[in-house]
């Protein structure tokens, strides 16, 4: 439940690798379409260009740095967002590596 009495009818939406890609592509969709979005990713340049991207198109942005293969990173991210506006409505979790090579290539935890 919100503490903010103003938040019904609110959408927020949290954006896991919104630095850039699919995410950020993600978090520009969502504020177009009015949800107030927490913009997420681990590079903090990433994460105050986009927060300003979507201030610069009227939205409403909450620029935060997580690493998401760190719990308590995720955890306090998420803290962070109920006392900024709520829960999040939408969760796009698009944080990730893109790793090309063969089948045969070993794991980035091998090399
Ligand atoms: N683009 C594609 O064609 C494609 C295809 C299949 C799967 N995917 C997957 O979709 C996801 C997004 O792809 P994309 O093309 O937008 O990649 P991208 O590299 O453009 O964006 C990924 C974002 O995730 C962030 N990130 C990486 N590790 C993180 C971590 N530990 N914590 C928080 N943020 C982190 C990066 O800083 C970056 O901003 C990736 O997981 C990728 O593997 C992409």
């Amino acid at each position: 439940m919100s503490k903010f009495p103003m938040a019904q009818g609110l959408k927020v939406a949290a954006v896991t690798g919104a630095g850039s890609g699919i995410g950020e592509a993600a978090a520009m969709k969502l504020a177009k379409d009015g949800f107030h979005v927490a913009v997420i990713d681990i590079l903090s340049d990433k994460v105050s260009a986009v927060a300003r991207a979507i201030e610069a198109i009227g939205g409403q942005a909450l620029a935060l740095v997580a690493d998401v293969r760190q719990a308590d990173s995720v955890d306090r991210a998420f803290e962070a967002i109920e006392n900024w506006r709520k829960c999040p409505d939408v969760l796009v979790n698009s944080a990730g590596i893109i790793v090309r090579g063969q089948l045969t290539t070993p794991l980035l935890s091998e090399r």
